[in-house]
């Protein structure tokens, strides 16, 4: 019998409410595609500060490397928001994204049909989208070197870092995007500001070059300004977009008004090997934070894609992804995509209901 060793780390705030969600229903898929599942829990971030004084522990990192994949919750919270960095939550996030070597960071924007009434465009806008962000993680402005604080000539205070991508770092995740764009509807959208910015150039420059591998992917290159007008305008026109860091970070929080709710959203965090990071978009979110409000559908969509990338178990993710579809057949409903006519109920009942339809199929 196949066994898997799953890291949990549900970090802070709504992490705690969503993950032990995410565990229970890949228990349930385990049993019922007859693999064994350990969960291993650890912490991060704010948790670890308040337990053992640092935001990412030495046996946090050394377990999640050793472990066939990492369920990660959210990092960050009020509280330590002033902590010099070494000793803030999200410090911990940089760490294990580096340690992990994770570079490649899948973000797919789907509409469920049943949900279409929760989008903030127009819904004949919406409607029938399915696409799939692919943002670089582990380089780019958030990353590169030189960075921190100093004094120009005038005397004056300033801060600064360094937008750069390197040939072997663009190539890496070019690759990863043209591969999955192959195998979805082999479209492929690369977005940049190549006007502008001379990472963008080069990034530009070795995608077009790729691109000759591929005569089955239909490329194009979007400037991010335009990219951000196209996903509100006419998002079914995209399938796969490739992006650096920042622009990846701003476009997926602006695609998740597609669907409507960022508590639908999950993702995957991919190196060449080793374990991947899976994760929903949202963060630790303190305002709903205690109250059993919060949608668990993005943690159970990362349980999904845990499966689908992390374990290879394509049968269990798909189990996953229909039960929360009936789940919406069923219409229940958390705060964030209730509507008139559907019931709404908290993190917790959404759990059950997800469980109850995982087990009936
Ligand atoms: C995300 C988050 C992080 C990021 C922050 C918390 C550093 O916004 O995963 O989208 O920008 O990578
Ligand atoms: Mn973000």
């Amino acid at each position: 019998k196949k066994s898997y060793t799953i890291a949990v780390i549900p970090g802070d705030g709504v992490g705690q409410e969503v993950i032990p969600i995410a565990v229970e229903a890949l228990r349930k898929v385990g049993s019922l595609e007859g693999f064994d599942l350990s969960f291993e829990e650890l912490p991060i971030g704010g948790v670890a500060l308040d337990l053992v004084g640092v935001p990412l522990p030495e046996e946090t990192l050394t377990k999640a490397k050793q472990s066939d994949a990492v369920l990660l919750g959210a990092v960050g919270w009020p509280k330590y928001d002033d902590n010099p960095k070494p000793m803030k939550p999200i410090t911990a996030l940089f760490q294990l994204r580096a340690a992990l070597g994770v570079f490649s960071n899948l973000r797919p924007v789907k509409v469920f049909p049943q949900l279409v009434d929760s989008t903030y465009l127009r819904k004949d806008t919406a409607l029938g989208v399915d696409l799939l962000i692919i943002r670089e993680l582990t380089g780019g402005i958030y990353n590169a070197h030189p960075r921190g604080f100093t004094t120009n000539e005038q005397g004056d205070e300033v801060g600064f870092c360094t937008e750069l991508y390197s040939a072997t770092e663009v190539d890496r995740i070019a690759r990863v995007a043209f591969d999955i764009a192959k195998e979805r509807r082999g479209k492929l959208c690369s977005v940049d500001k190549a006007t502008v910015l001379e990472g963008s150039m080069l990034w530009r420059k070795r995608v077009t070059q790729m691109a000759l591998e591929y005569p089955e992917v239909e490329v194009s290159h979007l400037l991010v300004d335009t990219a951000a007008m196209d996903l509100v305008r006419h998002p079914r026109q995209f399938d796969t977009i490739l992006t650096g860091v920042m622009f990846g970070d701003i476009l997926s929080d602006l695609a998740a008004m597609i669907p409507g709710s960022v508590g639908l959203l999950p993702s995957a965090a991919l190196g060449d090997s080793g374990p991947g990071i899976f994760e929903p978009v949202h963060g630790s979110a303190p305002k709903h934070y205690g109250k059993d409000t919060v949608n668990p559908i993005a943690a159970v969509l990362s349980a999904a894609m845990l499966l689908r990338y992390g374990l290879k178990e394509e049968n269990a993710a798909k189990r996953i992804e229909k039960a929360v579809s009936d789940v919406l057949d069923r219409g229940f409903r958390t705060y964030d995509i209730h509507t008139p006519g559907t019931t709404l109920v908290g993190c917790k009942k959404m759990g059950e209901e997800i469980l109850r339809s995982l087990a009936d199929a």
